[in-house]
């Protein structure tokens, strides 16, 4: 199967900026690569941080470049986002008995679980016992289903003072939860604004930039968290059986190296034309 993940989109009501970007142009370049070359992705997983203030008219924006999205698409939602406003505009998005934003995605061979992280009213994730009880139930069911996680907030630190303390702050009822069962393959989360990759609990974990603004590579700083224009990127993930792959793709950048270039390299190094270009 082919997914692609995108992430921390922070729409904004039609025609504003977020630190002088447009989220909706961004998105919309972030489709059009998607539409170009991803044509026969399974679905788009989006993690998060839909709206930046969760405005009713910031979801019909984020609705409207949606529609433009070739794959189907499943949403999660994130510290930013309103759960009453994004349940009006979008009502097809399932809910658990809790009225959690959180749902599965079955296929035949594999089931892709999306949580509801947001704790209302604050920028720190939570996974209460309501929530630990539902995914308890789904994966119980699942047998021995490989299962695959999407969710906004990560339960575990990264190692960056001001992303850590906005993590799920009580992780302990998910991992008491998850540490019962051996066939969750993979946990991909956002929030971060940054390519993270590692394994938690055993679990493969991995987080893809965002596709407006992201987070600096600063070690320090506890609060403001410092953001930056680095690049954004969504993921692509290539699931078999037997593997997970996950490429990452700056859909802005259009650099190539010219025949030119690599001509001149070969030259300056002596290679011959028979010489592969290679990395
Ligand atoms: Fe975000
Ligand atoms: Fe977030």
């Amino acid at each position: 199967m082919k997914l692609i993940q995108f992430s921390d989109i922070h729409m904004v009501p039609r025609g504003q900026k977020l630190f002088g970007l447009s989220p909706a142009a961004r998105l919309d370049a972030c489709i059009a690569d998607i539409n170009a070359r991803q044509t026969d992705a399974d679905f788009c997983i989006i993690t998060g941080d839909l709206a930046n203030a969760g405005q009713p008219e910031a979801y019909e924006t984020l609705r409207d470049c949606l529609e433009k999205l070739q794959s189907p698409y499943y949403l999660a939602i994130g510290n930013h986002d309103d759960r009453k406003h994004f349940g009006q505009v979008f009502p097809e998005v399932e809910k658990d008995e809790n009225g959690f934003v959180q749902y599965v995605i079955d296929f035949p061979d594999v089931r892709f679980f999306v949580l509801d992280t947001v704790e209302e009213g604050a920028h720190w994730g939570s996974y209460c016992a309501p929530r630990a009880g539902w995914l308890d139930e789904q994966l119980a069911a699942s047998k021995d289903k490989p299962v695959y996680i999407f969710m906004h907030h990560p339960p575990f630190e990264i190692g960056m003072p001001s992303l850590d303390k906005l993590r799920i702050r009580d992780a302990h009822l998910f991992s008491e939860v998850v540490s019962r069962y051996n066939n969750i393959r993979h946990i991909f989360h956002g929030h971060v604004h940054r390519p993270v990759f590692g394994s938690w609990s055993g679990i493969p974990v991995s987080a893809v930039r965002g596709t407006n603004h992201q987070v600096q590579f600063d070690l320090e700083t506890v609060a403001p968290i410092p953001l930056s224009h680095e690049p954004p990127a969504y993921a692509m993930i290539l699931l078999r059986r037997d593997q997970t792959i996950v490429h990452y793709h700056d859909f802005l950048d259009q650099s190539v190296i010219s025949e030119t270039q690599a001509s001149e390299f070969a030259h300056d190094h002596k290679m011959t034309g028979s010489m592969p270009a290679a990395v």
